[in-house]
């Protein structure tokens, strides 16, 4: 992207109208147990005392050898932390806590089906199981450091396995969601050059037998048409024999895990002495433009990050049950509920299924049965939860006394049934809001040290320096004006690059803002996040969305977010989504899709309703056009709403291929109201 197109995506400043919501405040008892109560740490954690700061993160691990440098930006902005010092990341999430730990559960494996049993893996069988699969791909997969492996996985204890034992030998993985579909795996399996994939036969989502292997298949045709030759396929096998016969293992390219293994019984394998700055992983994640961009996250500096933000923001201790609902194939679940947990010898939770599968209790049924008592999810799943079963987790015996929000802003009607009804008024939340590019949190309240706000995410976490810039790069100080949120100093969890690809990496964050594109000095690199935000006068920041999810109607720019929180306060809405339609003389029109909560009937009165409430809470500028209730959003696999395809509904466009959608269905029938 050249620069005059970075530039052409965000305008001018957009004045806020929403109101600020009220604190809600950590109890002593959460405050005493805290793993951060100590204010100093905003101080120790200034500019001023950048970089060297972070060496209180890189303390968390354990190191063969020290760094020599904390950060070099020689080659700014791809900058390197804890430079010349060795680690594995493997060794730092098992090894190192085998001596007092090996009989604490490493892993909690909650099989879909609920007459499955619920597997619990200790850390010296998560080690032996890591070691021999370690032995596998070094000696039958022939990889070695430095090497890429695709991993298209489903949520299951393997899945960690693979990852952890690439990181053993050095090779770089690229887990691909499971919901994913053939051709974007092969996408990947092309940009990062794998030889090796490495999948399952199949898995249970929503009560069904899904055949996985064949998405297998169809990803290395497809990748073999685009030059890039897979010539080993791994399959883990879940279900021996239920699936196979109807994907034929091909000879001499596809193996069954279950069967090499028996060959590396017993092995053991030293862990790679990687340097900091080796890539642990890469992980795709869509742009504005292009095809998906492979960040690559480092080892040291990654892992430092990951460790601190799950020590001090998600407050793990080692006594803790740890349940993120994340999907491992998402950045979220690489960081919470691999490598940050299981650095600091948590027990984390991995549940293979949909959270309301067979019913909404589902979720609260594993709180109380594993005596979770962290709890980390998104507000996609909570809006589901909330609108399915409203009154089940009361109906369970379960204790949180933290629990996250992350991925979209949360409407503030829906953080609260979150805090009263999920949290049962007992736990605090944590609003963290970051990217698959950040590798951890860039702003959150301090669970032991600063108050919550609904709907607002809260200041940089320690370390992170937020910076609100116009268009210009003139800073924006004034509150409630939004623009783009930036962050001015590299901290050690940020991609290194963008894989194979330094232009589209220097291109997408640092292009509009950078002062000097020879600069050798991180103060003039700031990163551009992609999102529009508020700060308010507290310093807490509002995230508005992406900036191309800001409308601008009448020369106002309305967040979608902030209409769609507006509509959420109507009592039987169950979730919001607007999208902007043209306009011959506003410019664009916010479009506004509603789905009601179970058995709520649709009418003309309740549509009236939900427009006056926007037009109360905002002002009639923010009016939408029309306030269509279907019966259901269209959604990905990973339950974020699909407003590409309502926008393109509502202005008669394509709404391209639904196929991989969680349910294709519903589009049409959208389309048949919305256009008829
Ligand atoms: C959005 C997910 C508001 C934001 C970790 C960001 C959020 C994008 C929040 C990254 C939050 C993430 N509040 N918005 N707490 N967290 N976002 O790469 O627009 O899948 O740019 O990473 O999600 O999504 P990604």
């Amino acid at each position: 992207m050249s620069k005059k197109e970075v530039v052409e995506t965000t305008e001018a400043q957009i004045a806020v109208h929403w109101k600020e919501e009220n604190y809600y405040y950590p109890s002593t008892k959460f405050i005493a147990q805290a793993n951060l109560n100590d204010v100093e740490v905003f101080d120790r954690f200034s500019l001023d005392n950048f970089p060297d700061c972070y060496t209180e993160y890189a303390e968390l691990l354990t190191w063969y050898k020290y760094w020599d440098e904390v950060l070099d930006s020689s080659d700014a902005p791809c900058f390197k932390w804890f430079k010349g010092g060795l680690l594995n990341a493997s060794y730092n999430c098992i090894d190192r806590h085998l001596k007092n730990n090996k009989n604490k559960t490493a892993i909690h494996f909650v099989p879909e089906l609920e007459e499955e049993k619920i597997e619990h893996i200790t850390y010296q069988e998560l080690y032996v199981k890591v070691n021999e699969f370690a032995a596998l791909l070094r000696d039958f997969g022939g990889l070695k450091r430095g090497d890429r492996v695709t991993i298209h996985m489903p949520m299951s204890a393997e899945l960690p396995i693979t990852m952890l034992a690439c990181a053993r030998i050095g090779v770089i993985h690229s887990v691909v969601f499971g919901g994913f579909s053939a051709s974007a795996c092969a996408d990947r399996i092309v940009d990062s050059n794998s030889r090796v994939l490495i999948t399952m036969d199949a898995y249970y989502r929503g009560g069904k037998l899904l055949n996985h292997k064949v998405n297998a298949d169809e990803a290395v045709k497809i990748s073999a048409d685009d030059g890039q030759v897979v010539d080993k396929v791994l399959v883990w096998q879940r279900y021996p024999g239920k699936i196979s016969s109807d994907t034929p293992m091909v000879k001499g390219r596809d193996f069954f895990v279950n069967d090499e293994l028996k060959k590396f019984y017993g092995a053991r394998v030293e862990p790679e002495k990687m340097l900091s700055e080796d890539p642990l992983f890469l992980m795709y994640t869509s742009g504005t433009t292009g095809k998906p961009k492979g960040c690559q996250h480092g080892t040291g500096g990654y892992l430092a990050y990951v460790t601190a933000m799950s020590k001090y923001i998600q407050d793990i201790h080692p006594e803790d049950v740890y349940w993120c609902m994340a999907d491992i194939g998402w950045i979220t679940g690489h960081s919470f509920i691999v490598y940050g947990p299981l650095a600091l010898c948590a027990s984390s939770v991995i549940y293979e299924g949909v959270p309301t599968y067979p019913d909404a209790g589902r979720s609260w049924r594993i709180a109380q049965e594993l005596d979770v008592n962290i709890f980390h999810t998104a507000p996609t799943a909570i809006r589901a939860l909330r609108k399915l079963g409203p009154d089940e987790p009361a109906k369970y015996n379960y204790h949180f006394k933290h629990m996250t929000t992350v991925g979209e802003p949360i409407e503030p009607a829906v953080w609260k049934w979150y805090e009263s009804a999920v949290g049962k008024g007992e736990a605090i939340i944590v609003d963290t809001w970051w990217q698959t590019e950040t590798g951890g949190f860039l702003c959150s309240t301090v669970p032991g040290l600063s108050p919550m706000k609904p709907g607002s995410a809260g200041p940089g976490v320690p370390g992170i320096h937020p910076i609100i810039l116009d268009d210009d790069g003139n800073e924006i100080t004034e509150p409630g004006i939004a623009g783009n949120i930036c962050i001015q100093n590299p901290w050690p969890g940020m991609l290194q690059t963008v894989w194979g690809n330094r232009q589209r990496f220097v291109d997408t964050y640092f292009a509009q803002y950078c002062k000097d594109p020879n600069s050798k000095d991180w103060r003039d690199w700031p990163y551009l996040a992609g999102d529009a935000a508020t700060r308010s006068e507290d310093g807490y920041y509002r995230i508005l969305g992406r900036i191309d999810d800001v409308i601008n109607v009448s020369g106002h720019r309305l967040g979608t977010k902030e209409i769609e929180s507006a509509a959420m306060v109507v009592d039987e809405v169950a979730e919001a989504a607007v999208v902007p339609v043209s306009h011959d003389i506003k410019g664009k029109e916010p479009d506004l899709y509603i789905a009601l909560k179970t058995g709520v009937e649709p009418s003309e009165e309740l549509a009236r309703k939900i427009s006056d409430a926007i037009c109360d809470q905002i002002g009639k500028i923010a009016k939408p056009r029309k306030v269509w209730l279907v019966p259901d959003m269209p959604k990905t696999r990973s339950g974020k709403i699909m407003r590409r395809v309502l926008g393109a509904i509502s202005n008669k466009g394509d709404v391209g291929n639904v196929m991989t959608l969680a349910n294709p269905e519903v589009v049409e029938e959208i389309k048949h109201m919305v256009q008829k």
